[in-house]
């Protein structure tokens, strides 16, 4: 019998099994060699999610996938540790990171539960991984665990919204509320008879304020991305068009106080 939480186990099972499907974009985004960032793969120089200069810094990445922002970061000069719950994600990374030529310290385990020391790492990212992937009231103290005095965690995922705007078959985001917002938390996808599966998680965004506060993170910044003027597509679930006119992706960029000198 495993010890991983029911979420954590149903997320491996989920990943792994659509593993296949994220090999064609994990090969695109490693061939990026300026980030690009969600779904609207909007520009590292309007956002700045990460140090211009990652030399000497250890970075990790939670929940990595195909590792392609693990890479951006080794590229900017930092040691860099993936952790994935999917063994077959970490399979394309891996290859990925060996056609590169890129060094990356690849883990498979739960990003709630990362099998390194405390203060371990000046910089921490998730995109779409831990960041919705995983309970935040145990990542989210995870992270902070993990970084030094004065480290920093950015992470990107759906904005709170978004889900109050999804429909409960998971289809594509309409324009009115679905959902009661203040019972955003856990949403388990495997529910759903025709869907693939996972479960995912998120909060209103006071839930969010509330828990950085509790765990003791500073809020540096906080984003809602939208298209670039040249997007009009439908990504995954949201049209360009709505994601235009409210926030379909947030990130939250959060510092570990320093030590008072
Ligand atoms: C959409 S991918 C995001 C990663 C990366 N940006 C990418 O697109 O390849 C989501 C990843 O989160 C990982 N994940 C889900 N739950 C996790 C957990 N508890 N710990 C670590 N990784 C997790 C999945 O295995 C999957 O590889």
């Amino acid at each position: 019998m495993s010890d991983l939480p029911a979420h954590v186990l149903e997320n491996r099972r989920y990943w792994d099994q659509v593993a296949d499907q994220w090999v064609a974009s994990g090969e695109r985004d490693w061939r990026q060699e300026t980030p690009v960032w969600g779904i609207w793969r909007v520009s590292e120089a309007r956002y700045s999610l990460l140090p211009e200069d990652m030399s000497g810094l250890d970075a990790i990445e939670l929940g990595c996938g195909t590792g392609y922002v693990s890479s951006w970061m080794a590229r900017r000069g930092a040691q860099v540790v993936g952790i994935d719950n999917s063994a077959r994600q970490l399979e394309t990374a891996q290859r990925l990171a060996d056609e590169h030529g890129v060094a990356l310290t690849l883990i498979h385990g739960n990003a709630e539960a990362v099998p390194r020391p405390d203060a371990s790492f000046d910089f921490a990212i998730s995109e779409y991984g831990a960041a919705i992937w995983c309970d935040p009231r145990v990542w989210i103290p995870e992270a902070y665990r993990l970084l030094r005095p004065g480290g920093q965690l950015v992470f990107l995922g759906n904005s709170p919204l978004s889900l109050v705007c999804t429909p409960m078959d998971g289809s594509t985001l309409v324009e009115h509320l679905v959902r009661d917002y203040f019972a955003i938390d856990r949403i388990d996808w495997s529910e759903l008879g025709d869907d693939e599966g996972g479960v995912e998680f998120n909060l209103p965004l006071s839930g969010w304020f509330k828990l950085f506060r509790e765990v003791g993170f500073l809020v540096e910044d906080y984003l809602e991305i939208q298209p670039p003027p040249n997007v009009s597509d439908e990504r995954f679930y949201v049209t360009a068009a709505w994601a235009r006119r409210y926030p379909a992706e947030q990130v939250w960029k959060l510092r570990k106080p320093p030590l008072p000198s």
